[in-house]
């Protein structure tokens, strides 16, 4: 299974270290076989061999150039950076990246065969409005989006659900991966307020290949008692 923390604006360079650090002793103590990301805030990149997979939570679509408080290739590159996370909601809602930027950036980053966690999600307003009109929402977001990329990984995150600790149903993530993945045959990773305590529920459930992890994660144990959570439920 797929396991990722998605650190956000959160821990120091220092603290970074020690925490990837953390996660590479917990993989080679156990052994487990998760595929295992953690996305750093930018200015806590590092260089990283090991077992645990370093991403970029974002970055511009460019090798480098005058686009002020962006990072482009050249910066990913000095760290060895091969994966980016793309459209997440918080990019999308709160610093009003559209369709068509995300689009542009998707495709810059798939020429230069990056793996890619492509983030989709609906708002609280669009859900009230029922399946139907959140499904068609959802569509509007695979896009220009080339679902059959081999190094494409989405990761479904109800906007509503974000930091919120407010989850769907355990149904209700079924129901929606299991749809989600007539458009995809790529993982589908479930986001949102996914915690230790919740997440053996979720990983179980139909559809989901993994998690994308925020606050939950954010405690180095609590992240490694889910990823030894997902090899649990795979040596089962
Ligand atoms: P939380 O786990 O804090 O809800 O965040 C989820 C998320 O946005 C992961 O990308």
């Amino acid at each position: 299974m797929i396991i990722a923390s998605n650190l956000k604006t959160n821990l120091t360079r220092e603290k970074t270290i020690s925490y990837i650090m953390d996660v590479e002793k917990f993989l080679d103590d156990t052994n487990c076989e998760q595929e295992v990301f953690v996305f750093p805030a930018m200015s806590s990149l590092n260089l990283h061999f090991g077992k645990t997979i370093q991403g970029a939570q974002n970055a511009y679509a460019t090798k480098n150039g005058a686009f002020t408080g962006e990072i482009g290739t050249e910066q990913l590159e000095e760290f060895k950076i091969k994966t980016i996370l793309i459209g997440h909601s918080e990019r999308r809602h709160i610093l009003g990246e559209t369709q068509k930027s995300i689009i542009k950036k998707f495709n810059f980053y798939k020429n230069l065969g990056f793996k890619i966690i492509y983030c989709v999600g609906e708002p609280l307003e669009v859900r009230e409005e029922g399946i139907d009109v959140m499904m068609k929402y959802l569509e509007l977001q695979y896009d220009g989006i080339d679902v059959n990329y081999k190094n494409l990984i989405i990761a479904y995150e109800p906007v509503w659900a974000i930091g919120t600790g407010l989850t769907p149903t355990l149904k209700d993530i079924s129901n929606i991966h299991l749809k989600l993945k007539e458009k995809s045959s790529a993982p589908l990773l479930y986001g949102g307020s996914v915690k230790v305590d919740t997440a053996k529920d979720i990983l179980e459930s139909d559809g989901v290949d993994g998690v994308l992890v925020g606050s939950g994660a954010l405690d180095v144990e609590n992240f490694c008692i889910m990823i030894q959570t997902a090899q649990n439920i795979e040596t089962a």
